[in-house]
C-alpha cells in the first residue's frame, strides 16, 4: 500500500482532477508583464468586494423578512438587535459603492490602456454583460429595505416599462405584480436579489477570467508579451502571477480594506451617499418622498433619461449610453493601445467622456429643473459624441500615433 504523504495526496487527486495543471495554468505559469501599474489593481479589488458582499448578504438573509409589512423592521432588527448585524448590513451597504467605484476604475483602465480591442474584444462584453447585472442587482437590493426612497426608486424604475409600445402598460403590471410596487414585487426582487443574479453575476466573473487567462493581460505599453520569449518559452518581460502578484494584489486589498473600514466605522451612510436619507422612514405608498433619484452610481443614467422630454426617447438613450460600450472594440479603429502611445485627439476625447459622465453624476443627483437640466443635455452629448469622434478619428486616419516600443518600458 502506498505511504500516505503530502506528495502522494496530490498525486492521487491529479490523477482525477486537474489540480496541479490548472493551478499552473493559472497562477504559476500565467505570465503578467513587469510594468503594470497603479490601474491593474481594480480587477482583482472587484473580486474581493463580490466575496464581501456575498458573505455579509448571506448573513442578512439569515434575519431579513422580505414581506412589506416587516421588511423595514427587520433590517432595525438587524441593526440593534442581532450580534453584529450592523457590520454585516454596513459591510453590505458600503460594499455596494465600493463595487461601484472599483468596477468604474476598472472599466477606465480599459479605455487607457485599449483592453477592449483585438484579442480581448470578449472579455470587454463580458465585463459590460457583468455591469449590467450588478446595476440590475443593485437596484434590486436598494428595494429590499422598503424605506421611502425603496419604495419609490421601484415605483419610477418599473414604470420605465411602460415606454414599451403595446404591451407597455401590461408589462408594468405584470413585473410589479400587481397595479402598484407590493409586496409581490418585494417578494420577487428578493429572490432575483438573492439567488438568481448572484448566480449570474459569478458565472460571468468565471467566464471573465477564463476569457483574460487565454488571452493574456495588457500592460500599460501596449506591448505584447508572448512575442519575446527566454530560450525557455517564457516571456522576457513578463514575471509569474504567483508570486509576484499574489503579492502586490494583497498589498492592494491591504490598502483598500483600511479604507473600506475605515467609511464603514465612521461615515457608513457617507452624508447620504451610500445611504440616503429618506431610506430611514418606512416606505409610504400614500406619500411621495420631496425628490426621487437614485443613488450615486446610477445617477449619470439617471440625468440622462431626464434630460430628454419624452420618456421613451429618454429611456433609449439611457439604454444606448451602455449598450454602446459593447461596441467599443469596432467603433476604435487604431491599432495602438495604450493612451502613451496615441493621438492627442484621443487624449482629449478620453477626458472629454470622463468629465461628462462625472457631471451628469452630479446633475442626476439635482432637482430636473434649471442649470442641472441644460447641463444634462450638454453632457449627454458630449458623452456620445466620443463615441462618433472615436469612429471617425480613427476610421479616417485622422489619429497620428507615436511608434509602440519593441519591449516594456519601466
Ligand atoms: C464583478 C466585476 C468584475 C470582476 C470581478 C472583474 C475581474 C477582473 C480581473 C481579476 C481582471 C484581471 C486583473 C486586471 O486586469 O485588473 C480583469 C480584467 C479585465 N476586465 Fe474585469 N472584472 C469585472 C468587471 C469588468 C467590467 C465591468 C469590465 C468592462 C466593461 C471589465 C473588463 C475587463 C477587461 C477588458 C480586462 C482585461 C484587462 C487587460 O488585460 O488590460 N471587467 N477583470
Amino acid at each position: 500500500m502506498n505511504r500516505l504523504n503530502a506528495s502522494g495526496l496530490l498525486q492521487w487527486v491529479d490523477d482525477r482532477f486537474p489540480l496541479t495543471s490548472t493551478w499552473r495554468y493559472h497562477m504559476g505559469e500565467y505570465y503578467v508583464a513587469k510594468n503594470t501599474n497603479f490601474w491593474y489593481y481594480f480587477g482583482s479589488l472587484s473580486i474581493l468586494v463580490l466575496i464581501i458582499q456575498i458573505v455579509s448578504g448571506l448573513w442578512l438573509t439569515m434575519y431579513y423578512q422580505p414581506s412589506a409589512e416587516r421588511a423595514f423592521s427587520s433590517i432595525e432588527f438587524i441593526m440593534r438587535d442581532v450580534d453584529w448585524g450592523w457590520l454585516m448590513r454596513y459591510l453590505h451597504t458600503t460594499g455596494a459603492s465600493a463595487f461601484f467605484i472599483v468596477v468604474y476604475l476598472h472599466m477606465f483602465r480599459g479605455l487607457l490602456y485599449g483592453s477592449y480591442k483585438k484579442p480581448r474584444e470578449l472579455l470587454w462584453i463580458i465585463g459590460v454583460l457583468i455591469y449590467l447585472v450588478m446595476m440590475t442587482e443593485a437596484f434590486m437590493g436598494y428595494v429590499l429595505p422598503w424605506g421611502q426612497m425603496s419604495y419609490w426608486a421601484a415605483q419610477v424604475i418599473i414604470a420605465l416599462a411602460g415606454v414599451v409600445p403595446v404591451v407597455g402598460e401590461e408589462l408594468v403590471i405584470w413585473l410589479q405584480g400587481g397595479f402598484i410596487v407590493n409586496e409581490a414585487t418585494l417578494g420577487r426582487l428578493f429572490a432575483l436579489h438573492v439567488v438568481a443574479l448572484p448566480l449570474v453575476l459569478i458565472a460571468l466573473v468565471f467566464v471573465h477570467i477564463v476569457a483574460l487567462h487565454h488571452v493574456g493581460s495588457t500592460n500599460p505599453d501596449g506591448v505584447d508579451i508572448k512575442k519575446n520569449k527566454d530560450a525557455d518559452g517564457k516571456p522576457v518581460d513578463g514575471v509569474p502571477f504567483h508570486p509576484y502578484f499574489t503579492v502586490k494584489d494583497l498589498f492592494g486589498y491591504g490598502v483598500f480594506l483600511t479604507l473600506f473600514v475605515a467609511v464603514i466605522f465612521f461615515a457608513p451612510e457617507f452624508g447620504g451617499y451610500f445611504i440616503e436619507r429618506p431610506n430611514f422612514q418606512p416606505a409610504d405608498p400614500l406619500q411621495t418622498p420631496e425628490a426621487i433619484h437614485p443613488v450615486w452610481y446610477f445617477t449619470a443614467w439617471y440625468a440622462m433619461l431626464q434630460s430628454i422630454p419624452n420618456e421613451a426617447l429618454g429611456v433609449i438613450v439611457m439604454l444606448a449610453g451602455t449598450v454602446v460600450l459593447l461596441f467599443l472594440p469596432w467603433l476604435d479603429r487604431t491599432e495602438v493601445k495604450s493612451i502613451r502611445y496615441r493621438g492627442l485627439g484621443f487624449k482629449i476625447g478620453l477626458a472629454a467622456l470622463v468629465i461628462s459622465f462625472l457631471i451628469l453624476t452630479w446633475v442626476g443627483m439635482q432637482d430636473p429643473e434649471g442649470l442641472p437640466i441644460i447641463l444634462g443635455r450638454i453632457f449627454t452629448a458630449i458623452y456620445f459624441g466620443f463615441f462618433v469622434f472615436l469612429w471617425v478619428y480613427t476610421y479616417f486616419g485622422f489619429e497620428k500615433t507615436k511608434p509602440v516600443p519593441e519591449r516594456v518600458t519601466s
